[in-house]
């Protein structure tokens, strides 16, 4: 057994790429693969999985019946003669440079005519060309640096993630700081956050970002005017807090819903002035959510959507965590605690009014122990929700925790442009100087905010990968005072 003579390879982390150009696919293997394959000792699962990639010798069938399958980040500007698509080689903590092709007229005509279900002989017929010229304009969009389709035995049943991303080196590190280990959040968010009018487009994206314009999937409402659902009945005496107010477009829908006195509280300055100028019919404070600037049963109604992952976590040994375990009862454990967020709830129950209720929201599990990730410029940290039911119960609230989507009774099949794809658009935006906000895009409201045509843009349901975070992760938790 050997390798297939037009394998290419190099070196990626500790393993070895093994790359087909021939079909455009490739796997990284460790040393004992390649070592098996010079022994002819592969195990049949791994042989089989190699001879499907073409890698093996004697293992490519005559090219002119297979699929060509596009590459999802991978699209072209009819207008401009070029492919757009990322640079294998260069991926960034915030995804992969991108980079242009330029294309022949048979080449856009090639592009063009692939459906991922036609077969090289059926683009060929189309284009009244032989297969062969076929498959020297698709070489060329097949190699190690140029990774935009692929060729395969038959169409795709589900789009695999070796679809979805180019085979390259890993994404560097950002190099920040991991949680405990230096990172002030008050100070990040105090003075770290310098432009309010993109901030959430470049730099950690929210699920109410992503649907501030009125979305199918929101039964063509926007976020915060669907959020009024969740808070019960609010009159004009009542005050209503938001805490954590991001661009602000939040309070503007919500308030233009409800007619409570609305009081925005934030850490960030320069996001409290972007606030201003987006929602202003409402009150700006600056202020923390673990020392709520409120008088004592002071708040009706308090809504905070996606501010606990900001609060601080800590390990076990820090200072509050020992009493607050014994006080509401949760079993200790070696990991990180969401002390910050639990302090946000006593705040809460302090500030309510009697029957007043409050509504928080933030990614997380129920009983997993909080996650750093890894994405972001400051650590965040998933929240165990189970223990803020817990720390609900001892400071005297009634708490009902469900999934996010539940709450606002998304629309799951819903469509939004996928990340791929929306990744792709916001490289060729920002390559020619423009800025695309970070929305859901759907087919016509895409269309609407691109200067001009890129073919093809994928549109996938809302629970898959988009520019927003995944509705899967996020949960609502209320919390009302009896
Ligand atoms: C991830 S953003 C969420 C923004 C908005 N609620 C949304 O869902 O798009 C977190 C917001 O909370 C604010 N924030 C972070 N830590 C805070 C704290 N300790 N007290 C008050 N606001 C805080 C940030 O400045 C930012 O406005």
């Amino acid at each position: 057994m050997s390798l297939h003579q037009q394998v290419i390879s190099w070196p990626l982390a500790e393993r070895t790429v093994l790359w087909q150009p021939l079909l455009g696919r490739g796997l990284a293997v460790h040393d004992e693969t390649l070592q098996a394959i010079a022994k002819s000792e592969l195990p049949p699962p791994l042989r089989r999985r190699l001879s499907s990639l073409g890698l093996l010798k004697d293992t490519i069938q005559d090219r002119a019946y297979a699929v060509i399958v596009r590459m999802r980040g991978v699209t072209a500007l009819p207008q401009r003669h070029c492919l757009w698509h990322p640079l294998p080689n260069q991926p960034g903590p915030g995804g992969f440079a991108y980079g242009r092709t330029e294309l022949t007229e048979l080449g856009l005509a090639v592009w063009l005519a692939i459906t991922d279900t036609k077969t090289v002989s059926d683009v060929a017929d189309k284009l009244t060309v032989s297969c062969g010229d076929v498959l020297q304009i698709l070489a060329e969009w097949m190699g190690p640096n140029v990774q935009a389709v692929q060729l395969r035995p038959a169409p795709l049943k589900r789009v695999d993630p070796t679809l979805l991303a180019p085979l390259s080196p890993p994404r560097p590190d950002l190099g920040r700081d991991r949680v405990g280990t230096g990172t002030d959040l008050l100070a990040y968010h105090q003075d770290a956050i310098t432009d309010g009018s993109t901030h959430f487009d470049d730099r950690e994206t929210t699920i109410a970002h992503s649907y501030a314009e009125p979305h199918p999937a929101l039964h063509g409402e926007r976020y915060g005017a669907r959020l009024a659902r969740v808070l019960g009945d609010v009159t004009p005496d009542m005050v209503l807090a938001e805490v954590g107010c991001g661009t602000g477009e939040l309070a503007r829908d919500l308030s233009s819903v409800v007619s409570a006195v609305y009081v925005r509280v934030d850490l960030s300055p320069e996001l409290l002035r972007h606030q201003a100028t987006v929602c202003s019919a409402t009150h700006g404070v600056m202020g923390d959510a673990t020392a709520l600037p409120f008088a004592d049963g002071s708040i009706d109604r308090l809504i905070s959507n996606e501010i606990l992952a900001d609060l601080a976590a800590v390990p076990p040994e820090a200072l509050g965590v020992a009493e607050r375990l014994d006080t509401y009862g949760i079993a200790a454990w070696q990991h990180l605690y969401n002390l910050g967020s639990w302090r946000f709830l006593e705040e809460i129950a302090r500030v309510l009014t009697p029957n007043g209720r409050a509504w928080v929201s933030e990614f997380g599990t129920v009983d997993a122990p909080p996650q750093e990730t890894t994405h972001l410029d400051h650590p965040e940290v998933s929240i165990t929700f189970a223990h803020l039911e817990a720390v609900a119960r001892g400071v005297g609230l009634v708490a009902t925790l469900k999934p996010l989507h539940e709450w606002l009774e998304v629309d799951r099949s819903a469509v939004h442009i996928s990340r791929p794809s929306w990744q792709a658009a916001r490289a060729w935006s920002r390559a020619n100087g423009h800025h695309l906000q970070a929305r859901a895009y759907t087919p016509s409201t895409l269309a609407d905010a691109l200067a001009e045509p890129m073919v093809p843009l994928h549109f996938v349901p809302v629970t898959e990968p988009g520019p927003s975070p995944l509705w899967s992760r996020f949960w609502g938790l209320l919390l009302e005072k009896a």
